[in-house]
């Protein structure tokens, strides 16, 4: 018989709970049981891991626990890097990190503050604006310029109302699109995303056929995977590719967007640290506009979205599934289990994190971060499957903060209270309306 950790006595109440309200519920069970959580239905058994040992374990192992993604997202994504195990995705692994290097990233910095600079030109002293819209439909014109070559934008806002409408319906709470037989009715909010997902893949299709019918080679992420589609058709085809781009839309720019929405509702609400941020990007960069060389000298911008990101961590959970028994500390999880380890929940663990609430980043100082274990702190996972986008965030989102708080501030507007809103990323539940201010640098 299994011997179970402590848990929620009533099962049925607890998944209930967790349906309403994730971040409250999982907050309090933690408070309640401790780092080793149970809860189990029917034959189906979650486990709630909530320590940084038993988080490496997890995220460290790859063979006995796959990457359990949620059904409605692995629909609309189809065989990707997201969705793909073992053999398969190490395979696809292999093929995509040479577009992420070091060099690679490094050399798209001037896009991604090209792409800021003609962004922020639309915005006017005094005007209110949806920080979280603004960051969401930016970070997607950087995504689709810097890995596919594409103006999401200017060639086709369309396209990006389509891929926010097909996330959107992609929502945890959705429950339409998480069984086949509801997907399949004839309702309007079917109908809606439907059309939607057709709008993206005509576009997707249509970009995948502009870069095969071109005769010279781009080092960008599409042209990788045409290239590949050409010299191994076994391992690549155009639907193949089409699943991959749109992994990397999704995986990519929701979640840089929300980085950058809450640390601008952080700076915000904290003048000192606001002040701090300008002193250094003034000093560093003079007036002008960053470059990925300055990025070294500007640590208080890094420190910056790294406090965010504890706080409102983009990625708030991990789900795996135990295709054997694992071990945590001694307790058995038995094959077919659900293991959750949530960001959310461990960063804001006081153990690790002193009055956790507290947006301070001077927790970021080198001393501070090695006197805490490596997975107390974990916005990009960790181990095989780790994000591979990690170096391409860091510096799209430092170039993002340098350029803006070079020359504007932000300051929150009237508006509903602020309330967190756990997706696929950590949303806010009503937007993020914001006033914008023209910055007067102090001149020397
Ligand atoms: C602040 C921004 C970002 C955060 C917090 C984030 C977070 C994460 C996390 C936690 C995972 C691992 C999930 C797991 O272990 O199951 C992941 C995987 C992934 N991320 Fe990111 N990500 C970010 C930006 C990006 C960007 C910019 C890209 C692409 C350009 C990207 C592409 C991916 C992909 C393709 C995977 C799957 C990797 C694999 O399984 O091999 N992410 N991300």
């Amino acid at each position: 018989m299994l011997i179970k950790p402590p848990g929620p006595k009533i099962p049925w109440l607890a998944y209930a709970a967790l349906y309403r309200d994730p971040l409250g519920y999982l907050t309090r069970v933690a408070r309640k049981y401790g780092d080793i959580i149970h809860v189990g239905l029917t034959g189906r058994h979650d486990f709630l891991l909530n320590h940084p040992d038993y988080i490496r374990t997890v995220l460290l192992d790859q063979d006995g626990l796959r990457r359990s993604v949620h059904r409605p997202l692995q629909r609309l994504l189809g065989q990707s890097l997201l969705t793909t195990r073992g053999r398969i995705h190490r395979q696809q692994r292999a093929l995509l990190q040479p577009v992420f290097q070091k060099q690679r990233i490094a050399a798209l910095g001037e896009v991604m503050v090209q792409q800021t600079v003609r962004w922020s030109e639309k915005w006017r002293e005094g005007a209110t604006v949806d920080m979280e819209d603004e960051m969401t439909r930016l970070s997607m014109s950087i995504t689709g310029k810097t890995l596919f070559d594409v103006d999401v934008e200017s060639e086709a806002s369309e396209v990006a109302d389509a891929l926010i409408k097909v996330l959107s319906a992609t929502r945890f709470n959705n429950l339409l699109l998480a069984s086949k037989k509801l997907a399949k009715l004839p309702l309007p909010a079917n109908r809606r995303f439907q059309h939607a997902a057709k709008r993206l893949d005509q576009f997707i299709y249509q970009m995948i056929a502009e870069r095969h019918a071109e005769s010279s080679d781009r080092p960008d992420l599409l042209s990788v995977l045409v290239r590949t589609s050409k010299e191994k058709p076994r391992l690549m085809n155009d639907q193949k590719i089409r699943n991959q781009i749109l992994t990397f839309f999704v995986a990519g720019h929701e979640t840089v967007a929300t980085a950058l929405m809450w640390t601008w509702y952080l700076l915000a609400k904290d003048p000192g640290v606001t002040e701090k941020l300008h002193t250094e990007i003034d000093a560093v960069l003079g007036g002008k506009l960053p470059a990925v060389a300055d990025l070294e000298g500007l640590p208080y911008d890094k420190m910056v979205l790294a406090e965010s990101m504890r706080i409102y961590p983009p990625v708030w959970i991990i789900g795996r599934h135990a295709v054997r028994d694992v071990n945590i500390n001694g307790w058995v999880i038995p094959k077919g289990s659900y293991i959750h380890v949530s960001q959310f929940l461990m960063h804001r663990d006081a153990r690790y994190f002193p009055e956790p609430e507290r947006f301070d980043p001077e927790r970021w100082r080198p001393e501070a971060i090695a006197a805490r274990p490596r997975f107390s702190y974990f916005p990009f996972g960790g181990g095989g499957l780790q994000c591979i986008g990690e170096g391409f965030a860091w510096t799209q989102a430092m170039l993002v903060i340098g350029t803006l708080a070079s020359r504007w501030q932000m300051r929150l507007a009237p508006g509903p209270p602020i309330e967190l809103e756990p997706q696929l990323t950590l949303g806010s539940k009503y937007g993020m309306p914001m006033k914008l201010e023209r910055r007067h640098r102090p001149t020397s």
